[in-house]
């Protein structure tokens, strides 16, 4: 976790790094810190947040320089205080760093330091890091460059990182091994930029280097950029690539929060995840990922899907959507729990891995895993270039523009948009889905998005039923077939931003324990679409009015049965069961939003939470 953004070049560095460190602060916002170099060293760090450290900063005229970083962290060695911040200064204090990732041996090396002489003021294991880069720089009697590529291969753990020498002023070398890092080249090699994503430089520059992992930069003003392999200290020759994002899509351009302005772009996102792939006219679903690698897919044993959190979600819906249209067998794997567990994977398997971010450590290490054994590894991604998209054999973006809000949404949607195009290209070649069908579910996905923009209109409503049980302290989420993992995402919402414990649950299992917390204060929210087992969810919403459950209840459009007995409904439009989690997750993330807003919780950045977990 942890977002670091760096600058060098003819401009004052200070705006240029505080706005970065505010489009970054999704990444986590324990802390945050800044080094400006103007003739000396000047370093302010806090504990709190990006506007604590711009107070901070704001009483201090010093805040001059054209070379500097800054660092938004997500704790992990050592509590949130203003020592632990970033960034770390070395014992003689001519280096100084800043890190997104673990250093997983930091207790021997720092015991190693300890030894000689080295101290250390902070719990964290960068400053470990700093430290070593400095033992290493001194015994060797070398450059910066060459300290750091030589300390990286004592290292074991994760690291993006951005160090400054104050003894050499117009350098930043930088380096990476499983956390991100994008450089942003000016004109005329004037400028650079750096950052775990391209965000906070994309108004001056739309050329940037995707850092692989193991390769370290040596960026000074006025310079080509020197890209170097950590292992062997061999030079490489970068890719610079054209960003496409705009600064318009990473604005909230109105909206109170980048939630809503995420929940409000999902009928264009969902447009944007099937434009140029769904020609529902013609019958065609083009994708080459998929397409190129037909055959694996179709003398697949089984597909297993692994992700974490709400991509897991996006997962199990796709389990139902493959067993259902193209009748492949399906596991869906916890990242986390997959990659420990010692799994049977063999060549005849195809991975689906799920990530919005693409960066996500467990699901990354899933990957090489799955690499490892054999298998077909197919990512599914939002954000271009990350590490999960370089890693896989092959994949797919969702294409639903930056997602800043930490809480997911639109990369739900856009997930189970694209799960849905595969699972319906699968089922056509495979034959087990009729052609009816497969243009009937075409031309049904063209009509999605104008559905959850209808469902959007809708939002007074869901803002009414938030009113009622915003101070409620526990609720429970029921769902069947397609809509269990909906009821999933739907409670995970809830939790994650509202801090109002919230359990899903698939709707018959609700006699099998969570029963028992029913009664007259416990809100059920349930999902009774017109579709699958409607009327083993009317007999389970009986159940819990018998025990005198509030019941709010997603229902089709024209509904008569539930809504005689639920105490609220909210209304969807009717579309194919297996697209109904597109529309049926809507209402339930607006009504986390609201309940959100209304009991004054950070909605965009939720306690304790960071939207790219790049730590195990
Ligand atoms: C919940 C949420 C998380 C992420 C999870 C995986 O709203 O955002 O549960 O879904 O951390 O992240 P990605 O999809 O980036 O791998």
């Amino acid at each position: 976790m942890c977002g670091i953004t760096g600058y060098i070049g003819y401009r004052e560095a200070y705006p240029i790094i505080i706005k970065g460190l505010q489009r970054l602060e999704y990444r986590g916002y324990d802390s945050a810190g800044i080094l400006l170099y103007n003739d000396d060293v000047f370093i302010s760090k806090t504990k709190g947040k990006v506007s604590d450290l711009e107070d901070l900063m704001n009483t201090d005229s010093s805040k001059q320089g054209n070379i500097g970083f800054g660092h938004t962290r997500w704790a992990t060695h050592g509590i949130p205080n203003n020592i632990n911040s970033h960034p770390h200064t070395s014992n003689s204090g001519n280096l100084v760093i800043i890190h997104n990732g673990i250093i997983e041996n930091y207790d021997a090396l720092k015991k190693e330091l300890i030894k000689r002489n080295y101290t250390f003021k902070s719990d964290t294991d960068t400053e470990v890091l700093v430290n070593l880069i400095e033992e290493v720089k001194k015994t060797n009697d070398c450059k910066l460059g060459k300290a750091v590529q030589i300390a990286l291969n004592e290292v074991i753990g994760a690291y993006a990182i951005c160090v400054f020498d104050k003894t050499k002023p117009n350098e930043l070398v930088v380096a990476r091994l499983g956390s991100p890092i994008a450089i942003g080249i000016g004109k005329e090699n004037k400028e650079f930029f750096v950052a775990s994503d391209a965000s906070p430089f994309i108004e001056y520059t739309k050329n940037a280097i995707y850092l692989e992992d193991e390769e370290m930069a040596i960026i000074t003003a006025n310079k080509e950029v020197e890209i170097r392999k950590i292992k062997d200290d061999s030079i490489i020759t970068p890719e610079i690539q054209q960003l496409k994002m705009n600064l318009e899509q990473i604005e909230k351009g109105g909206y109170d929060h980048f939630m809503l302005k995420e929940i409000y772009e999902q009928p264009h996102a969902i447009t944007d995840t099937y434009r140029g792939r769904l020609i529902a006219n013609q019958g065609i679903i083009r994708m080459a990922g998929v397409d190129d690698n037909m055959e694996k897919f179709l003398n697949a044993d089984r597909i297993i899907i692994v992700a974490c959190g709400t991509s897991w979600h996006a997962g199990l819906v796709a389990e139902y959507l493959f067993e259902d249209i193209a009748r492949i067998p399906v596991e869906v794997e916890y990242a986390s729990e997959f990659r420990y567990r010692n799994p049977i994977i063999t060549e005849k398997d195809v991975v689906i891995t799920i990530s919005q971010s693409g960066e996500t450590a467990d699901t990354l290490a899933a990957i090489k895993l799955a690499k490892s054994k054999g298998a077909f590894v197919f990512g599914i991604c939002n954000v271009v270039g990350s590490s999960i998209a370089r890693e896989a054999h092959a994949g797919a973006y969702t294409h639903a523009g930056p997602e800043i809000g930490v809480a997911s949404t639109k990369a739900f949607t856009t997930q189970i948009t694209l799960l849905s195009l595969i699972a319906l290209k699968l089922g056509k070649a495979k034959g087990s889905l009729s052609n009816a069908a497969y243009r009937n579910y075409l031309q049904e996905m063209e009509l999605i998005p104008k559905k959850v923009e209808r469902l959007l209109k809708e939002d007074e409503n869901v803002k009414y039923i938030s009113s009622i049980y915003k101070d409620v302290p526990n609720c429970l989420y029921l769902g069947r077939g397609y809509n269990f993992p909906v009821a999933l995402e739907g409670a995970l919402k809830l939790k994650e931003i509202s801090y109002i414990h919230a359990e899903g649950y698939p709707a018959a299992e609700m006699k099998h324990g969570p029963i028992a917390l029913i009664d007259e204060n416990m809100p059920v929210f349930v999902i009774a679409i017109n579709k699958g087992h409607y009327e083993k969810v009317v007999s389970n919403i009986q159940e819990i009015k018998s025990r005198k459950g509030k019941i709010i209840a997603i229902v089709t459009e024209g509904d008569i049965q539930v809504k005689k007995i639920a105490d609220h409904v909210i209304e969807i439009p009717e579309t194919e069961e297996a697209f109904t989690p597109l529309l049926t997750t809507i209402p339930l993330q607006l009504l986390s939003y609201h309940i959100a807003v209304m009991l004054n919780k950070n909605v965009d950045q939720p306690r304790n939470l960071a939207k790219s977990v790049t730590v195990e």
